[in-house]
Parts: structure tokens; sequence; C-alpha cells
């Protein structure tokens, strides 16, 4: 693949291995920085190729420590505005924060908005960025924004799995639909678990709508923090009579007991992808399976260089 010394690629500490795969793919090398800490704590970053007029992305997942890989991002873009890039786009993979989208009580902020005018306000012209918890995140940023979807790798994985006998689920209603778009793609019915956050770990599935006696279910959802969304509704669906119990999940992070709730859930295999890099506990897990971005990801980039249709990404699946 030919693509001019015009493009940059470079790397934010939180998912080296994600962009190694990226620039493997559109066959060019990473781009060189140095990122170090003064003796205070601040961290300071030294672009160390030319990029003076370039087409430069800069590859960032802000998830945990979620503010320390946020502001390495701000930094690196506003090193690169400085540096005279001629565009600048923020490939953020998994976007922190992105749950914090609305008051839905008093005196709390919006801190999804707050993100996205930091991340504008330090250089980035575009953002590229995979299942932003809501697709409405996208009108937060004053700048384009494509948004791609983890549902390209994990719907391929499962059609290849050729689950018989399925019904498509949502954990809770907000993912309707994922799920239905799932359902449509890989047939197969719909059901939907009404779930009641107790806390920011503890979740409950009460109820739920549909019948899944005697079916095989493939539950979809955007993230998996503390996996109590996906656990509790998973001893519902088998209190309901429902036989192998498949998860396919964008963004792992799999924090606090999730592991632990995994390992003791009827859940016969969770898919996550690599838009947040897995930990050597994590990899330890047989029934957790990580499928890689990396290709989509490279695409969307090559395409956007080259202005060609990002969305077009999206016509088969
Ligand atoms: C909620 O709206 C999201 O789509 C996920 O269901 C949720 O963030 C998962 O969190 P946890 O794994 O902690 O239940």
């Amino acid at each position: 693949m030919f693509l001019s010394d015009n493009l940059k690629i470079f790397s934010g500490s939180s998912n080296p291995a994600l962009v190694s795969s990226v620039c493997k793919y559109l066959e060019i090398p990473v781009g060189g920085a140095k990122i170090n800490r003064f003796p205070d704590g601040e961290k300071v970053i030294r672009v160390e190729d030319d990029v003076r007029g370039r087409d430069c992305f800069v590859l960032q997942s802000t998830c945990e420590p979620v503010d320390d890989h946020l502001v390495e991002l701000l930094i690196f873009l506003d090193c690169l505005r400085r540096a005279s890039a001629k565009r600048i786009t923020a490939v953020i993979p998994y976007f922190g924060y992105a749950r914090q989208d609305r008051k839905d009580e008093g005196r709390v902020p919006i801190t999804a908005k707050l993100v996205a005018n930091l991340i504008t306000t330090a250089g980035a012209d575009r953002v590229l960025a995979i299942d932003l918890h809501a697709k409405q995140l996208q009108g937060f940023f004053d700048i384009p924004v494509d948004h791609l979807t983890g549902e390209l790798v994990l719907n391929k994985y499962f059609r290849n799995k050729k689950i018989n006998n399925l019904t498509l689920v949502s954990p809770d209603v907000g993912n309707m639909k994922i799920a239905a778009r799932y359902a449509d793609r890989l047939g197969g019915d719909l059901a939907i678990v009404y779930k009641k956050r107790v806390s920011g770990s503890e979740v409950e599935a009460h109820e739920m709508i549909g019948d899944v006696k005697g079916r095989n279910i493939l539950m979809c959802d955007d993230i998996i923090a503390t996996a109590g969304t996906v656990c509790s509704a998973a001893n519902l669906l088998k209190e309901r009579g429902a036989e192998k119990i498949y998860v396919g999940v964008t963004h792992g992070i799999f924090a606090l007991q999730a592991l632990e709730r995994l390992a003791e859930a009827p859940i016969e295999e969770v898919v996550v992808t690599d838009t947040i890099p897995t930990s050597e506990q994590t990899k330890k897990v047989d029934s957790i399976k990580i499928l890689s971005v990396a290709a989509m990801l490279g695409e969307a980039i090559k395409r956007i260089h080259r202005n060609e249709s990002v969305s077009s990404l999206f016509n088969n699946i």
C-alpha cells in the first residue's frame, strides 16, 4: 500500500500495541516522539519527526489512568499544532468520560462535553472514535467526527460462529438499537433486559421483554466496566431458561471485580476488542476473547488521509 510521507501517526502511551498494529496495516512506521515526566510529575512531549504541513494522527484511548491519558492527549495535540502540522486528527478508540453525557440529576457536570471542548481547544481538527457510548456525542464536538463501530469486527466473528436458535439481547434499555442491528445482520429474535443501577458497580436486572427459553443468546453492549450489567442480565436469562450465553462488547474496561464476576457468571464467551489494552490478568481468563480493531482503524485513517468515504467501510457488515 503506498501512502505518502505526508501521513504521520503518533502514539500516546495508552495503547502502543494497537498503534503498532495500525501502522503495520498501513505499512508505515510509528511517528517518532518522546513522552517523559519532569521530576514534579508534569508530562513533557517532544515530537521527533518533522510534521510541518503534514497530515498527523495521534492515537490515544482515554482509558485508565483516565486523566493522565487525557492530559497527555491534550499536550500531544498542542505540540503538533505548535509544530505546524497541517491537519491533526485525534484518534480515540476508547473515549473516557463518555457516560457523563447529560445532567440526570442536579449539580452534576456534563464531563463528556467538557472533554470534547478540551480536545478541540488543544488543537484537534478532526476526531476518529469508536463506539462513543451514545452516537449523539458526535455533536459534542464542533469539528468533524468519524464514528466507527466495533460491530464491524464483532459481527464478523459471531457470524462465523453460526450460533443456532439465536436471540440477541440488550442488557439494558439504552442498548436496544445495538441489539436490534445485530438481530438484523445475524438473524434471530430480540429481547431486552430492564436493569436498575444501584451504584457505580452494582446493577440489578429486574425484568425482561422477550422469550429466551431454549434459545442461545448473544448479548451486545458498548462497554464492560465492572461487568455488573452483563452478569446480572446473564443470571436473569438463565433463570428464564436460556441455553448458551455469549457476550459481544466493544470496550473491555474490566474494572474492580469484573473478572471474578465474569468467571462466576453463566457466560460461555466474552468477546471484546483491543480499543483498551488487555491486562495480563485479563489474558489469563480463557472465556475472554480479544479481537483487533487495527485494520478497521488503519483503513479509516487511510481514507481520511486520501479524502475518501469512511462511512462506506460499514456498507456490508
Ligand atoms: C451503560 O449504559 C453501558 O452501555 C454499559 O452497559 C455499562 O457502562 C456497563 O457497566 P458495568 O459493566 O459496570 O455494569
